[in-house]
């Protein structure tokens, strides 16, 4: 039986890309809860582990789509769509979110709507809560979404259709921030560590070289490597170089990384000229990124738009936004469709 004798529309997202399980109710496309559960276990290993992250998914999503429900005082029976992460990710981790999803799908007998999660980051800035307004956001909208697994910028434009403009040629930039800690030492997620020590460091003291990539595309591998060679050299000089400038190497990766980021974003503008900018992902969480992304919307002058934090990292609540847009029109996805690891 489809539940559409009411106007309402109510649907359960589910996100289980990468590291972290969460589950979201909206209704009429307004959040109504948002719960998530991070996967601690991944930082004693300096970096998320696949399989162990399917078997948390496996052992948390059932508890947290109660939770998510109970929050949103929905019972099953009143839901209208179930919607699942169905890429880019994880495979191990994307197949538990997609089995659930599918299995609640058949049992009560609604659609079932499969999200694209890096659509999702971006339309992150369209999600709101009772107690907030609609968003109203002019479009064109270029989103820079930078994350632990991505890097991209994005252009939705009137007519709601995404187009890649830049990307990552090899790591992401959350990756770049997360293995540079792991070789400082630092514990992970590395990059709100280099955060936290680069309020008390000098950016200007240590330079990296940048990467020379054409367009609007971005490397941080090299960066990782000429990083490397680096240390090496000063440990090799002074054993205690580490320990003694924590602070200002902190600050100036920080501020190397952020430079990258920003530079391709100004040119992105000058290329499409967007109504609206917006930042996305963990790295959004970046207090230099922030800082420097509402200086440039400033000096473009635009408005700077920084989802809730709760809707940068993971997390469902993006994945229903996606969600009631596709059940408005009527976008189901069959049931064999699959979870896939890398999806545009
Ligand atoms: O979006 P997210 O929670 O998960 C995915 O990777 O999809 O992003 C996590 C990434 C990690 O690489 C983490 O180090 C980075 O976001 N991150 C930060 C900060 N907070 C989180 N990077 C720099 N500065 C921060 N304050
Ligand atoms: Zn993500």
């Amino acid at each position: 039986m489809l539940n559409n004798e009411t106007k309402d529309i109510i649907i359960l997202a589910i996100e289980s890309s990468c590291d972290d399980t969460s589950a979201s109710v909206i209704k009429n496309g307004m959040i109504l809860s948002n719960i998530v559960s991070s996967q601690i276990i991944h930082s004693q290993y300096g970096g998320v582990v696949p399989e162990l992250a399917s078997r948390a998914h496996q052992k948390n999503i059932l508890p947290v789509i109660e939770e998510a429900l109970a929050k949103a005082k929905v019972n099953k029976n009143m839901l209208h769509a179930i919607a699942f992460t169905q890429g880019p990710g994880l495979l191990g981790s994307l197949l538990v979110g997609s089995g659930v999803a599918k299995s609640m799908s058949y049992a009560l007998d609604i659609p079932l709507i499969g999200v694209n999660h890096m659509e999702a980051h971006v339309m992150a800035p369209f999600a709101y809560r009772e107690d907030q307004e609609i968003p109203n956001i002019p479009l064109p909208l270029l989103c820079l979404t930078v994350s632990g697994g991505h890097t991209q910028l994005v252009l939705l434009d009137e007519n709601h259709e995404f187009k890649i403009v830049g990307e990552t040629r090899d790591d992401a930039a959350g990756e770049a921030f997360d293995k540079i800690a792991k070789l400082m030492g630092l514990p992970y997620p590395g990059g709100p560590m280099i955060d936290k020590l680069s309020k008390q460091g000098d950016f200007q003291r240590f330079s990296f070289a940048e990467p020379e990539i054409p367009e609007l595309d971005f490397s941080f591998s090299g960066f990782k490597s000429s990083f490397m060679r680096f240390l090496e050299k000063e440990i090799k000089a002074d054993p205690e170089f580490l320990n003694n400038n924590k602070a200002d190497i902190a600050a100036s990766v920080q501020y190397c990384i952020v430079n990258i980021l920003i530079k391709k974003y100004k040119k992105a503008i000058k290329m499409y000229n967007p109504k609206s900018i917006s930042i996305a992902g963990g790295v959004a969480a970046n207090s230099l990124l922030r800082k420097s992304f509402i200086d440039l919307a400033s000096t473009m002058g635009m408005s700077a738009i920084i989802p809730d934090f709760e809707y940068c990292t993971d997390n469902a609540g993006m994945i229903a936004v996606v969600a009631h847009q596709k059940y408005l029109k009527k976008k189901w996805t069959n049931w064999d469709q699959n979870a896939q690891a890398r999806w545009k």
